[in-house]
């Protein structure tokens, strides 16, 4: 399969296409001077026992309001430089921006890249998840996982190579599933801190956030107990949503 590197839909286009996109990058592949923290798609106690209620709570009101709200801030100091370019990758969608992180001003540019990271990972990786009140681990289905099986040999290959990938990681960051534009293949990857793969050119479509403010009221230092108990949380229908999402979003040629 191939896949373009998007360009997400710019500022001025018809919203109504918003409607048929699926949620978590929702309104983010559009300009706004105002990025809204999205509402949990479930109570904050429904993760339990895996993740604790005040986790979740002080993770959705602390943390990811807090990037939302810095995320913000950094964008409109840059919006309101008069050395800005107006037309160029400051009128651009969050979205847009991450991917050319690069080419952001440098004095803007940490700012938004820790807290434009931290709004958009956050929202995949609330997104990613879903109550499983039976305790049951939900496995992936049809295309998606004969991605994996092909890329990974198969599904428990994969799950120890992420897993691994978790337990090594040093210090805060994420571990990722995402599709590589170039041949439409998946890669396991990390970043340090709220650094996005977008940056990298890659598709993020499943995230781990294992920063200890994930896990350490209730894990404390065992990071390998809480990553073992997240796969029971994962969505999967909602993960082959987001790969569609990725697929439909509206691409140029750069
Ligand atoms: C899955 O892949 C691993 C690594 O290649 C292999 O050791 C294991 O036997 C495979 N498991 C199954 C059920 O095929
Ligand atoms: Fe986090």
């Amino acid at each position: 399969m191939m896949i373009t590197l998007p360009v997400f839909i710019e500022a001025g286009l018809d919203l109504s296409t918003s409607a048929v996109l699926s949620m978590p990058y929702d309104g983010m592949e559009i300009y706004s001077d105002d990025y809204k923290l999205p509402d949990l798609p479930y109570p904050y106690n429904s993760l339990e026992p895996i993740i604790d209620e005040a986790t979740v709570r002080v993770h959705h009101t602390g943390h990811h309001a807090a990037y939302t709200k810095k995320m913000n801030a950094a964008l409109r100091q840059w919006r309101v430089d008069p050395d800005t370019d107006h037309a160029g990758l400051s009128s651009k969608s969050i979205l847009d921006i991450l991917t050319k992180i690069d080419e952001v001003p440098e004095m803007y540019r940490n700012a938004i890249r820790n807290n434009g990271g931290g709004f958009v990972n956050h929202n995949l990786y609330w997104s990613v998840m879903a109550p499983s009140p039976d305790g049951e681990e939900r496995l992936p289905h049809s295309d998606l996982l004969n991605d994996i099986q092909a890329d990974f040999g198969n599904y428990t290959a994969f799950k120890q190579h992420f897993t691994r990938e978790a337990a090594k990681l040093f210090g805060s960051g994420y571990v990722w599933l995402s599709r590589q534009p170039r041949d439409g293949s998946l890669l396991v990857s990390t970043t340090a801190n709220q650094d996005s793969p977008l940056s990298q050119g890659l598709l993020p479509i499943l995230v781990l956030d294992v920063w200890e403010h994930a896990y350490y009221l209730k894990y404390q230092n065992r990071r390998p107990d809480h990553v073992s108990n997240w796969w029971t949380l994962v969505d999967w229908e909602v993960v082959a949503e987001i790969d569609a999402w990725w697929q439909k979003t509206v691409h140029d040629e750069l």
